[in-house]
């Protein structure tokens, strides 16, 4: 058992903490925002995240899961203190790491000596030196701990890892962070921080290349009257290639893929190489949003008013309420530039939202279809799958559906007299 501090209480700040107290360590977790931190200390997840809300109150319940707004207070009797702080894009794509390097100066007094300080946030190859400069703390040792949990099944990634990955140049801090896994059946990947920083950059970004090649192979497609569907059962199961994360959409989003592809640019650039195989990843993903966009704007109508567009699904995928760099708020935002009216629903956003100006948010996807000339599904929410074609043929002014996540059943809306159209097909 030992005693772990975790400073960020974000998607993967609570969820590491979590599932650190489920393998019986001593948790404390410290964040600057105060209403968050009310709201963890009262047993309430701030998240949706599958399983997220039982661990944290079962870890309160049992005494090993405490929050706090002092990261001073939280990090003084820690052996370790994981550091889950935003490093959002900065200038030029360049990842921000202010935050993180100002929390650690502001905790490097604090620690006990002996203590190790874990980078789980994604910075920059490189960045275990400048945290190291930061503490300025021989007796404390940095090392390097990605993560690679997705959102909506963070807890079920973070206890069923496919690798745990540590880097650091002391590999006696390396083999005891190693060690605050050994409960979990996976392979721990010891390494240098250098590697261990790029390997985290290297797999969102490959994983981004993947759903954008699908992207790309869709539009193939649709030129030469292939069915996409049938081309990706035909390359995934070619072991060498692989099913996952090949599912065409409205082009990639969230938290991660957006800002680290633009920061891998930049950390190719400063060791000179120019990553164009990468710009051209990024490329076709915002080619994505035009081409679902254009999809959308020119569907077929009788009538020459304001395009009324139907949104179902805003989050920037299924599973979460995280609207961050979401694709259907990107695609939102070229309908609207176009002049078309949005109306909306999302199962996890609910009005008022800031994020959404400009969008008529409803408490029902039948609310957000009334009246509408296209229906476009952006998000892949299952219970979509489930909507009954006939119940909008009658309540749309034009019978049109754009569904850009392949998720429903296309005969059965073409047989209630609706056009379909998806992605890839
Ligand atoms: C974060 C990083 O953004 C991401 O790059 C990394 O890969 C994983 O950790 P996430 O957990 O999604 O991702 O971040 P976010 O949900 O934004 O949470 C960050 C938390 O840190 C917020 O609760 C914020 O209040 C807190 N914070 C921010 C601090 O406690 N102190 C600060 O100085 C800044
Ligand atoms: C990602 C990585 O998967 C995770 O390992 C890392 O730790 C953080 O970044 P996440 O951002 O939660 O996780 O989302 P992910 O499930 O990877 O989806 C990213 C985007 O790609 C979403 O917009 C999703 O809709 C899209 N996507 C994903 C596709 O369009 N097609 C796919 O086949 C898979």
């Amino acid at each position: 058992m030992a005693k772990i501090a975790v400073l960020g209480a974000g998607y993967v700040g609570i969820t590491s903490a979590a599932c650190f107290a489920y393998l019986d360590h001593q948790i404390m977790v410290s964040d600057i925002n105060e209403s968050r931190i009310a709201q963890l200390d009262r047993g309430e997840c701030p998240i949706i995240e599958a399983g997220l809300g039982e661990l944290l109150v079962e870890g309160i319940s049992r005494g090993n899961l405490h929050f706090t707004v002092d990261n001073n207070l939280a990090v003084s009797s820690a052996d370790f203190v994981f550091v889950c702080l935003p490093t959002p894009q900065g200038e030029n794509g360049v990842a921000d790491t202010s935050y993180v390097q100002k929390a650690i100066r502001g905790v490097a007094s604090q620690l006990k000596s002996g203590a190790i300080v874990v980078t789980k946030s994604t910075v920059p190859v490189g960045s275990t030196k400048i945290i190291e400069e930061a503490l300025n703390r021989s007796d404390v040792a940095v090392v390097s701990n990605p993560e690679f949990l997705r959102e909506g099944s963070a807890v079920d990634d973070f206890l069923n890892p496919d690798r745990v990955v540590v880097g650091s140049t002391d590999v006696n801090a390396a083999q005891k962070v190693a060690g605050l896994y050994s409960k979990l059946n996976t392979k721990i990947f010891l390494t240098d921080p250098a590697s261990a920083e790029t390997i985290k950059y290297a797999a969102n970004a490959f994983l981004a290349t993947k759903i954008s090649y699908i992207n790309a192979i869709a539009a193939v497609c649709e030129g030469v009257g292939a069915d996409v569907l049938a081309v990706i059962e035909g390359i995934g199961s070619d072991r060498r290639i692989g099913r996952s994360f090949l599912n065409p959409g409205p082009g990639w989003g969230g938290s991660c893929f957006p800002k680290d592809t633009k920061a891998l640019v930049k950390i190719a650039e400063s060791g000179g190489y120019d990553f164009a195989l990468l710009r051209g990843v990024i490329e076709v993903n915002e080619q994505q949003y035009d081409r679902v966009a254009h999809k959308i704007l020119n569907v077929t109508r009788s009538h020459s008013e304001v395009l009324q567009v139907c949104v179902l699904g805003l989050t920037f995928k299924a599973g979460t309420d995280d609207l961050r760099d979401s694709p259907s708020l990107l695609v939102i935002q070229k309908l609207r530039n176009a002049g078309a009216e949005v109306r909306a629903f999302d199962p996890t956003v609910s009005p008022p939202n800031s994020n959404l100006d400009g969008i008529v948010l409803c408490n029902s996807a039948q609310s957000a279809a009334s009246g509408a000339d296209v229906i476009a599904i952006l998000t892949e929410w299952p219970e979509f799958m489930e909507l009954r074609p006939v119940d909008f043929f009658k309540i749309v002014r034009t019978p049109n559906v754009v569904d850009a996540r392949n998720l429903l059943n296309r005969e059965n809306w073409l047989g209630a007299g609706l056009s379909y159209r998806d992605v890839g097909r």
